[in-house]
């Protein structure tokens, strides 16, 4: 979910609409508004977009007010529908919440509630928790601050939450645990947002509350933080934000998706940028430098992530591996955390993520702190959750990426994981003088590959428009590429519906040849370094079934040309650099054909971008 919320001396309304627009990509099943115009509150939600919301909230409430909230949800606690959406008012109308995240013994106290004679409109926690705090300030007789923070120390779960109290008009109380929670300082005003993004235009000065703070932002005074457990008094960490507004805005492109697709030369190059110094043989990384023994002492790397980044975790696998030789394990973050994992202090922990918030592998950091191993974070957003939980880490430094389904992401993650594998082989020797400099000049090649692997769009386009209908397709890598079909596969179903399987193509003759009829489009990356004669016969067992075979090849190859139904050419690169580029042309078979289907490309149902629940 997103939350937005301002006080201050501007209106309120198209500050909170547009940041919520900003936070769709994190949930975007229903949103909700509630205004203070000095004397009322004015509250307006439904099941939908934000889009949705505005057009309700225009034809039925007063939009003005220097005061409000906003929330933007991807249910977890009751279907998404106008009731169960946020915000959620007490029961004496007096208090308004707006939540993140899950209350997970909500139902205990909703039902102790419920005896005290509390009602519940909605299926939600949030309203148990609203009314929690409601009961507390009215037995205690305190203020919001004190009772939001009694209520907390009862409940269990995860939250940022920003309450308001009508009785009170100038201040918001806000608090986090577990989700993000970002406070942008104005003069006579604050802003509060799931990130920066919906504040960026009007303040660059942010505070990031920790796990278990809470903040009473109101008119006129200092931001004061306290711990929620004991009431210690914390001080405000001011920030200097570098976030600028152009970067997440479209840029002329019909879809975020798209942008950021186009980005990637630029991306991959900013990754690099000050860390690869092709010419000197060098490779600077502060996060690595600094702990440089942790690396060559481990006895293994453990990878957890989860979707896209758990892929990009693969081709590190090979990398690692192949280059430095260091064993790797590579792992749902979702189930090592679960699972009572074998970890020790020789262990060096990699967590990958884009957004730096998703709940599994932020858990999964934390049982690894516990058992004392080494953790390395390589995220997307600065000052996310996990940049801030590891020890140690390094930037993608892709820039904001706002499509739900992740494209530079992937690749900049990649480039930053192959630039460790490049280092640590160069210290540990394991790959020669001559190799580790032709890797540099190689990956310092890469942007104007991709560039020109980008070329490749209106034969993609082309392509699209014969499978579009199709309702299943198959995508088949070897090595290095294997995770990359993994990728392609996620990318077509996530966006287009479609369903889609990724396969290491030797694996193919133990089961999915079963499906292969004249259908079904078969993907199959053939590149011409990594095992191409293998996949060449595998392409063949293929054809001999009648599948229709899309073929993402090297330049200027013949052989595959003869056999495929069509090829998508790619620059020649070593295979360990190749998923960077063979990527591309999947995202883009995948962004065309969900145009092609009316689907919402930057927006696909159930997904949301940031999963802060486990
Ligand atoms: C969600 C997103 C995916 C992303 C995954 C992991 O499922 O829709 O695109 O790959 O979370 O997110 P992270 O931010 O940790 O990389």
């Amino acid at each position: 979910c997103g939350i937005v919320g301002y006080i201050g001396y501007r209106e309120a309304y198209p500050i909170i609409i547009k940041g919520l627009q900003r936070l769709e990509y994190r949930g975007y099943d229903s949103a909700g508004i509630v205004l203070f115009d000095g004397e009322k509150t004015h509250l307006s939600k439904t099941k939908g977009k934000v889009e949705d919301l505005r057009n309700k909230a225009e034809n039925s409430i007063r939009t003005s007010g220097k005061l409000g909230l906003g929330h933007t949800r991807w249910a977890t606690h009751g279907v998404p529908n106008d009731v169960n959406s946020h915000p959620h008012y007490s029961n004496s109308g007096d208090l308004m919440i707006i939540h993140n995240g899950i209350i997970e013994n909500y139902d205990a106290i909703k039902q102790a509630l419920i005896k005290r004679g509390y009602t519940f409109e909605s299926d939600t926690d949030t309203e148990v928790l609203v009314n929690l705090i409601e009961e507390v300030k009215n037995k205690e007789g305190v203020k919001l601050g004190k009772a939001v923070q009694i209520a907390l120390n009862q409940v269990v779960g995860a939250y940022a939450i920003a309450v308001f109290d009508r009785t009170k008009p100038d201040e918001i109380v806000v608090a986090k645990l577990g989700s993000p929670l970002a406070i942008g300082i104005g003069e006579n005003e604050y802003f509060i947002a799931s990130d920066a993004s919906p504040f960026i235009e009007y303040t660059n000065n942010a505070v990031y509350l920790e796990d278990e703070e809470m903040a009473i932002v109101r008119i006129g005074k200092e931001i004061k933080l306290r711990k929620i457990k004991d009431d210690a008094i914390a001080y405000p960490n001011i920030l200097e934000l570098q976030l600028n507004l152009e970067e997440i805005e479209k840029g002329g492109y019909d879809h975020f998706m798209l942008k950021e697709i186009y980005e990637q030369p630029r991306a991959i190059l900013d990754t690099y940028r000050g860390r690869l110094l092709a010419n000197k043989g060098i490779i600077k990384m502060a996060g690595i430098d600094q702990n440089l023994e942790k690396f060559l002492n481990a006895n293994r790397i453990i990878i957890v992530a989860c979707g896209t980044s758990w892929h990009a975790g693969l081709v590190a696998e090979y990398i690692f591996e192949d280059l430095a030789r260091i064993p790797v394990e590579v792992e749902y973050a979702s189930e090592f955390r679960y699972r009572n994992p074998v970890i020790t202090d020789k262990d060096v922990l990699i967590a990958i993520s884009q957004s730096g918030e998703t709940a599994d592998t932020l858990a999964a950091i934390k049982l690894a702190k516990e058992k004392g191993a080494f953790v390395f974070g390589v995220c997307n957003v600065v000052g996310s959750s996990i940049a801030r939980e590891t020890h140690a880490g390094a930037y993608t430094h892709a820039g904001p990426e706002i499509g739900v389904a992740s494209t530079k992401a992937f690749t900049t993650q990649i480039t930053v994981l192959t630039l460790i594998a490049l280092k640590l082989a160069h210290e540990k020797g394991t790959l020669s003088q001559s190799k580790y400099h032709e890797f540099l000049a190689e990956l310092e090649g890469i942007p104007a590959k991709v560039e020109k692997t980008l070329l490749s769009n209106p034969v993609v386009e082309e392509i699209s428009h014969i499978y579009k209908d199709s309702t299943n397709c198959l995508y088949l890598g070897r090595g290095y590429n294997f995770p990359v079909a993994l990728e392609g596969a996620l990318k077509l179903k996530e966006i287009s519906y479609i369903h889609a399987e990724g396969y290491p193509a030797a694996e193919m003759k133990h089961g999915p040849i079963a499906l292969i009829d004249e259908q079904m489009p078969v993907i199959v990356i053939a590149t011409k370094k990594g095992h191409y004669e293998k996949v060449v016969s595998n392409i063949q067992e293929i054809k001999s079934r009648k599948g229709k075979i899309i073929a993402i090849v090297t330049e200027g190859d013949q052989s595959v040309k003869e056999l495929a139904d069509h090829v998508i050419e790619v620059p020649e690169t070593s295979e360990s650099l190749s998923p960077l580029l063979t990527t591309i042309p999947l995202q883009l078979l995948s962004y065309h054909i969900a145009v092609m289907r009316g689907c919402n490309v930057d927006q696909p149902r159930n997904l949301a971008k940031s999963v802060t629940v486990e």
